[in-house]
């Protein structure tokens, strides 16, 4: 039987925007006590409005160790961690300078890692971690070679925390294309039409929505018996 999320303590580490926010919504209204975090005060206040009082946010950035580690002190018997926190950063033919390019590739693996080593002692054993990967870990997306090598990390990272951290179990969300507050800044007034064309090519002719993510992220917290594995939810869009 599926573990029940309904009283389960769920954390989502980047839960004031897109996929984790809808996450944090779909966790609620299967029973669970939620915290959302965020770096942004504001993102964070507009997110409480959309999800019951009883959610928590708290504003650190989940990248540092120092923030992630007292934040997770506060905690006993967590049952789920999601940490969907990562940056894309664009980086044509690695152009941008180091210093640029460090967040794209860190940001990501690094929240996951202070999730495992201060958040995995404060949960029960049945529980779970899910790192936040994409497509492109397997199919090249021009420009985005560091982040695209970020989430390979976290899927390498992940596999071998299933050994360290057993019998909690960790898995990857990998999503393609999704409609949410990410593209604001990458695309401005073109990002519907940016959004819309990449959705025609795609089997399904559309991008997903971030409850569909959230659906699957469910299934990887309850499901007791998926461990260690990469779950690709893309319409089809590695197929073409
Ligand atoms: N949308 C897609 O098509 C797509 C596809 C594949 C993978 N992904 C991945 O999915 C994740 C979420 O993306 P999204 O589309 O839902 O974006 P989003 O709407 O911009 O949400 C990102 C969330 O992460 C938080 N966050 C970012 N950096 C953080 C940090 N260092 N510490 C704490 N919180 C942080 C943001 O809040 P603050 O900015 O206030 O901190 C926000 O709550 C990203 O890792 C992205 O690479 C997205």
């Amino acid at each position: 039987m599926a573990n029940d999320l309904n009283g389960a303590t769920v954390i989502i580490l980047g839960g004031s925007s897109g996929i984790g926010l809808a996450t944090a919504q779909a966790a609620q209204a299967a029973g669970a006590k939620v915290v959302i975090t965020g770096r942004d005060a504001a993102r964070l206040a507009a997110a409480r409005k959309v999800l019951s009082n009883e959610a928590r946010a708290e504003q650190f950035d989940a990248a540092h160790e120092r923030p992630a580690r007292e934040f997770f002190e506060s905690f006993t018997g967590i049952d789920h961690i999601f940490s969907t926190v990562g940056t894309l950063v664009l980086d044509p033919k690695l152009a941008p300078s180091r210093t640029e390019l460090r967040p794209a590739m860190g940001v990501r693996f690094w929240a996951a890692l202070y999730a495992a080593k201060y958040g995995a002692p404060k949960m029960n054993t049945r529980g779970s971690l899910v790192f936040m990967s994409g497509t492109a870990a397997r199919r090249p997306l021009a420009g985005a070679a560091v982040a695209s090598a970020s989430c390979g990390a976290v899927e390498s990272f992940a596999r071998s925390l299933v050994l360290d951290l057993a019998p909690i179990r960790v898995n990857v969300i990998q999503p393609g294309f999704v409609d949410t507050p990410l593209f604001d800044g990458f695309f401005g007034d073109q990002r519907d039409a940016i959004l819309k064309a990449a959705g025609e090519k795609l089997p399904v002719k559309r991008v997903g929505r971030p409850d569909e993510i959230a659906d699957a992220v469910l299934f990887l917290m309850k499901n007791g018996y998926v461990n260690g594995t990469v779950l690709t939810i893309d319409g089809g869009g590695l197929l073409v």
